[in-house]
């Protein structure tokens, strides 16, 4: 049997963990299709989500979800920051566990990088309508500081007071998705949203107990995760995506993700999910798996943890690579998922499963994978 079809099970502080019936994930993608500026999920989100546990993730995880409305990239996001959307994600998390899939819900605070059109470059300002495909107003944005690394406008820095309230969203928002049977929550400390400017030195100038240090810059991460650490139950794991490199001098680096990295596990994270860049002008690599060295050096550093490697990995052989060569347990899958909701089951098929265990929907039977 291929590894990437070989079943796995992701550690919780409490209890056995959470079986995963194969490797696959589905990469968080942002829909940008809540209509009422209301963050709560519909139709779109079950069977966009839906078609993807149908075909055959072993781990299906939500797009950005906002853990307060202050922190939503647009208003056509979604949130769990009440329980109206906290309701609205129950029926959609039984459909993806109907199907065989674990349920994930991305945690996040865009930070800085809130208030903008989903598909339109730049910032909508405070209070005024911009282009959204719903017309909604923009709103006033948080930062660590008043950064101007991303030609947006310049968010507001946070009070310290701010900064426990944040934490309590966090914290909040976890105990929601529990509530809806979600499966693993996972932190977003990736693509420049608000924990990773809290990291990066690029966007956190603060003088204070939360800027300066490296033990300073990840006190907010280490605040946040131990806060939906002891929100979320012990018998669940915890995830956490980071940006593994800014690939910017200066900046937060993978030196800085791997000590870091040990520091979450002690904390209770238990999978890691590694992508990179966000803030800054883009100087990374690109091409095929471009991220999986990323991925290699968290895993060498957390060796118990469940790591995933993310990043134009299309194809099911390149994918069976990443888990040979021992870089990652697990591969996230993003626009190629896109492309194809049953990229799972193509794949295994094309791994040379034995047909009962291709994950397919029976429905489906006829496609004769
Ligand atoms: C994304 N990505 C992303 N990442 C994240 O952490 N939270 C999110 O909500 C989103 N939203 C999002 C929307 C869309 C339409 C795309 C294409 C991407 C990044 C995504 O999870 C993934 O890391 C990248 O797409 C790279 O992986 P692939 O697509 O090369 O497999």
């Amino acid at each position: 049997m291929s590894k990437l079809f070989t079943p796995v099970t992701l550690a919780a502080p409490a209890g056995p963990g959470l079986d995963l019936r194969n490797r696959t994930v589905l990469a968080p993608m942002c829909q940008y299709s809540v209509t009422n500026h209301d963050g709560v999920p519909h139709a779109w989100h079950l069977a966009h989500l839906g078609a993807r546990a149908a075909g055959g993730f072993g781990l299906v995880f939500t797009e950005a979800t906002a853990v307060t409305a202050a922190g939503r990239i647009s208003d056509a996001d979604t949130g769990i920051w009440n329980d109206a959307q906290g309701s609205a994600w129950a029926p959609i998390v039984d459909f993806i566990h109907s199907q065989g899939a674990a349920a994930g819900i991305q945690l996040a605070h865009a930070g800085a990088k809130a208030s903008t059109h989903p598909w339109l470059p730049g910032p909508i300002a405070a209070g005024e309508t911009g282009n959204l495909p719903v017309p909604g107003r923009g709103w006033e944005t948080d930062g660590p500081s008043a950064s101007d690394a991303f030609g947006l406008a310049p968010a507001t820095a946070m009070s310290t007071g701010q900064i426990a309230d944040s934490v309590r969203d966090w914290a909040e928002a976890a105990t929601r998705a529990d509530a809806a049977g979600f499966d693993v929550a996972q932190i977003h400390a990736a693509h420049g949203y608000l924990v990773h400017e809290f990291l990066s030195p690029l966007t956190n100038t603060r003088t204070d107990a939360y800027g300066g240090s490296f033990e300073n810059r990840t006190r907010y991460a280490r605040e946040v995760i131990a806060a939906v650490r002891a929100a979320w139950p012990a018998h669940k794991p915890l995830a956490i995506r980071f940006s593994g490199d800014d690939w910017v001098a200066g900046g937060w680096r993978i030196a800085d993700t791997v000590r870091f990295a040990a520091e979450a596990f002690e904390l209770g994270v238990s999978a890691f999910d590694l992508s990179s860049a966000g803030i800054g002008k883009y100087h990374g690599p690109s091409g095929p798996g471009f991220q999986v060295p990323l991925a290699a050096a968290v895993k060498e550093a957390v060796p118990e943890a469940f790591v995933t490697a993310v990043g134009m990995i299309n194809d099911p052989s390149q994918a069976e690579q990443v888990l040979v060569t021992g870089a990652a347990d697990g591969v996230s899958i993003g626009r190629a998922a896109l492309k194809n909701p049953n990229w799972p089951a193509v794949a295994a098929a094309a791994l040379g499963s034995v047909r009962d265990a291709v994950p397919f929907a029976p429905q489906y039977w006829r496609a004769h994978w």
